[in-house]
Formats: structure tokens, C-alpha cells, sequence
């Protein structure tokens, strides 16, 4: 089941990304979409509280942050990759594979090859053009763990 959720401000996208991260356990995979300013850092930092984390950096210089809450979260953000084979040297599978952690990826568009083939996939649109601040995002599992999630969410 897909979910299609409407958020109409900052904080009503961080408290989304609350519950996710309450419902989730590891090991998990998040990967989000979209483009600049689109929210997926704010989605973050939300998902991020839902596990018991309160400080999220913005990785702007480091690709990979690690935060320990109720769990381990690994925040990867690939905007500054321009190559797959740089992508092949951070190490990501062996974050997909720690079954100790929750990893969350932005621009995953960029490391799409080396996902997993279960995870949970999210995009954020903007919406309108009359309120900027108008988000879509669209929820999109794979696997069983992420669909049955999803449809807590629903
Ligand atoms: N409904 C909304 N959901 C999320 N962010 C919103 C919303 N409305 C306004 N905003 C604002 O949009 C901006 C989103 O920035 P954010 O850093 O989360 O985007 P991003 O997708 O991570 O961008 P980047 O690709 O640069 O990392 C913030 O300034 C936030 O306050
Ligand atoms: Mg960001």
C-alpha cells in the first residue's frame, strides 16, 4: 500500500516523520526524495526524535552522521556525490547490513543501484503554488516490515 500524506508546514512534516520513527525497529532503511529544500532534512531531524534523538546535524561536509537514541540512526545525505564509485567507497551496504540500525538517505536517487531491495521509499513535492510551504509526501514500500509500517501509518 502506498500513502500519499499532505503537510501544510515544517513542523507538521517533522511530526509525520515522529511517528515513523516511533514505529520503527532496526534493521531499516529509509531512502527520501526530492529536491532542494523539499523538507528531507526536516523529515529527519522529526524521525529522528521518534527514535529518542534530539540533535540531527545538518551533514553538509560529513556524507554520513551517526546518532544513538532508542537505536542507532545512520543519516547519510549523497547530494555532494557525483560518481557512483565514490558512493562504492563510503560503504553504505555495510550500513543497510548492520541489523543494529536505522539508516536514512537523502538524495537516494544518487546511490539508487546499491538500496535495498526492502526499505521504505519517500518523496516530497511541493504542492502549490499558492502556499510554499504545501509539501506531498508520498510513502512508498517494499518488502513486508516496510509495507506493514506503512499501513500503521495509513
Ligand atoms: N511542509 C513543509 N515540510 C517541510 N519543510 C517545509 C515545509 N514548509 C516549509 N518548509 C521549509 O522548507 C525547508 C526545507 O528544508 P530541508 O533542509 O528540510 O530540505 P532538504 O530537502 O533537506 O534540502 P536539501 O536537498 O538542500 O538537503 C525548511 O526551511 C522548512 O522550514
Ligand atoms: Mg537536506
Amino acid at each position: 500500500m502506498e500513502l500519499r500524506i499532505l503537510s501544510r508546514a515544517a513542523r507538521e512534516t517533522e511530526a509525520i516523520a515522529e511517528g515513523l520513527g516511533k514505529l520503527l525497529t532496526p534493521p531499516f532503511v529509509v531512502a527520501l526524495y526530492g529536491e532542494l529544500g523539499a523538507g528531507k532534512t526536516t523529515f529527519i531531524r522529526g524521525l529522528a526524535r521518534g527514535i529518542g534523538i534530539d540533535q540531527v546535524r545538518s551533514p553538509t561536509f560529513t556524507l554520513i552522521n551517526r546518532y544513538e537514541g532508542r537505536y542507532v540512526l545512520y543519516h547519510v545525505d549523497l547530494y555532494r556525490i557525483d560518481d557512483e564509485d565514490e558512493i562504492y567507497h563510503l560503504g553504505l551496504t555495510e550500513l543497510f547490513e548492520d541489523p543494529n540500525a536505522i539508516t536514512v538517505i537523502e538524495w537516494a536517487d544518487k546511490g539508487y543501484p546499491y538500496l535495498p531491495d526492502e526499505r521504505l521509499d519517500i518523496y516530497f513535492e511541493l504542492s502549490s503554488d499558492v502556499n510554499p510551504d504545501e509539501r506531498w509526501i508520498h510513502l512508498k514500500p517494499f518488502g513486508s516490515k516496510a509495507e506493514y509500517i506503512v499501513k500503521l501509518m495509513g
